[in-house]
């Protein structure tokens, strides 16, 4: 059983990215969880403009990495589950997501500021769009599991599909 998502790790004092129902993927645990990763980047937004704030940088980092490592795993654990063709680049993307995370924040932990604009621009288009783009392509296998499976085991016995 998996731990109900309860409260945002990161507080928006200002929104740079507005969450809307265009953005769901159908799944409420999913969608509560993209609003988190939202939350975060919000949150890190009118920091950059701070860079002196590093102590607020690096907590929001590392509650973004902590919380993209908990997401990233339950999203995978539910694609296999459901057959989603697509699993091994999502994987994929999720991963070369988390290492930059992951980077952003052992380089702000050993004292070498990242180019935080830059970094912090990869990262909003590499989460937002991978939530807008990627995650939707799941949507139909969330709804019908294993419907790749189903057809073809359909097609193997001559009915339509
Ligand atoms: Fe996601
Ligand atoms: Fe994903």
């Amino acid at each position: 059983m998996t731990e109900p998502v309860t409260s945002a790790p990161c507080d928006a004092s200002e929104s740079f990215i507005a969450w809307s129902d265009a953005m769901s993927v159908g799944n409420s645990r999913f969608d509560d969880q993209h609003k988190v990763i939202i939350e975060c980047l919000n949150r890190l937004h009118p920091l950059l403009d701070h860079p002196d704030r590093t102590a607020e940088i690096h907590a929001t980092i590392e509650k973004l990495e902590d919380f993209v490592l908990v997401h990233f795993s339950e999203e995978e654990q539910e694609l296999r589950r459901v057959g989603f063709p697509g699993f091994r680049e999502h994987q994929t993307q999720h991963d070369a997501m988390y290492e930059l995370v992951f980077k952003m924040k052992t380089d702000l932990e050993h004292g070498r500021a990242p180019d935080a604009r830059m970094l912090f621009a990869i990262l909003n288009d590499w989460l937002v769009g991978h939530i807008l783009g990627s995650d939707r392509e799941y949507i139909p296998y969330l709804e019908h599991p294993n419907a790749g499976a189903t057809r073809v085991w359909q097609r193997s016995n001559g009915k339509p599909f």
